[in-house]
């Protein structure tokens, strides 16, 4: 497989697939041509400490036999520069990298991970012009499993027996889905009615959420950006890829009026096997998660409108109940 972009995502995600022995190889690639080689020495030297596998510095020519490529590669903010015009910049990199990849004629399953992750993907998946199960985003995963270790904390539950997701953009409109939660198979209504711990368990949640959704600012807050826990979110997503899992994963895919919402990208429940999306997962929401993922949606659309994408790159059109 291929991992586009050696940065601080790139490599730990690599770093932590090469432990998981999920990969026969691993190939990174970056315009940066002394990082990735830094990068390949780094991972190679620990071989005699992880399960066998090939790491090299990869070419363009290797998307045609990959199986899976994740592309991380993105551009920083300049000093000064709007995020429309970062948007458009790594808009461009996420395009001359999908177009490469179609042009090796590669039969591989894409994942883009670069932020804005949902409206990149959409921007690669037309790019590709690919059936939209094999040009994803890693969507929300990442923040699903924040959800998670967070409501672990709060409950004292085991974060393994919470089960629970985020849906919608990667970013600020993103959507708790509590009508999905569930402790040990207990739907979170239930059990916060048996557990009484809370004093007011709305705001708590409301609480929860909220601390979801500014995760990744606090880290950037911290240390200027993140790396370990999406390293492990992208290893999760190329397990049930490379081994045909059928997992349940919130990726990022392109809806075709899945939840009444088409021409946008965004987390939704998805079973993934080793096509990419084998299928969406329609879940019948409460009207006011219904609600929010629209607003999600409205407000990633506006985002690629912005873009200015030539026509048959833009094909949105939004059928809201
Ligand atoms: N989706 C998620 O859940 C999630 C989580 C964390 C970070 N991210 C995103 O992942 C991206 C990477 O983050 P990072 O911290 O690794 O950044 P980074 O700057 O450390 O690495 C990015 C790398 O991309 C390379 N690159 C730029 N243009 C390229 C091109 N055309 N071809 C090949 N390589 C190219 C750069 O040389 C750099 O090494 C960012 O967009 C970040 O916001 C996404």
């Amino acid at each position: 497989m291929v991992i586009v972009g050696a940065g601080a995502v790139g490599s730990t995600f690599a770093y932590t697939l090469a432990q998981s022995g999920l990969a026969d190889e691993i190939g990174l690639l970056d315009a940066n041509h002394e990082l990735a080689m830094g990068q390949v020495l780094d991972l190679a030297h620990g071989q005699a400490f992880f399960p066998s596998v090939h790491i090299h510095e990869a070419q363009k020519t290797d998307y045609a036999d990959a199986h899976l490529i994740f592309i991380t590669a993105g551009s920083k903010q300049r000093p000064g520069e709007s995020r429309l015009a970062l948007l458009q910049r790594n808009a461009k990199i996420i395009q001359d990298i999908m177009g490469e990849i179609v042009r090796q004629n590669s039969s591989a399953v894409v994942v883009v991970v670069t932020n804005p992750v949902d409206i990149l993907t959409y921007v690669a998946q037309k790019r590709s012009g690919w059936p939209r199960g094999r040009v994803i985003g890693s969507g929300t995963v990442l923040d699903s499993a924040r959800f998670r270790y967070l409501l672990s904390q709060h409950c004292g539950v085991d974060v393994h027996n919470v089960h629970a997701y985020i849906l919608g953009e990667h970013g600020d409109s993103e959507v708790a889905a509590w009508s999905m939660t569930n402790l040990a198979g207990v739907p979170i209504e239930e059990y916060c009615a048996l557990c009484g711990k809370c004093e007011d368990w709305e705001e708590s949640r409301r609480k929860i959420a909220e601390a979801v959704k500014n995760s990744a600012y606090h880290i950037i807050d911290y240390k200027g950006a993140t790396w370990f826990a999406v390293g492990l979110a992208l290893t999760r997503i190329a397990a049930a890829i490379l081994r045909n899992q059928n997992s349940a994963l919130t990726v990022s895919a392109v809806l075709e009026g899945e939840y009444n919402l088409s021409g946008v990208s965004l987390g939704v429940p998805c079973i993934l096997s080793q096509k990419g999306v084998e299928r969406i997962l329609q879940v019948n929401l409460p009207p006011e998660e219904q609600n929010a993922l629209a607003k999600s949606a409205a407000i990633l659309q506006e985002m690629i409108a912005q873009l200015n994408l030539p026509a048959h790159l833009d094909t949105r059109t939004t059928k809201r109940k």
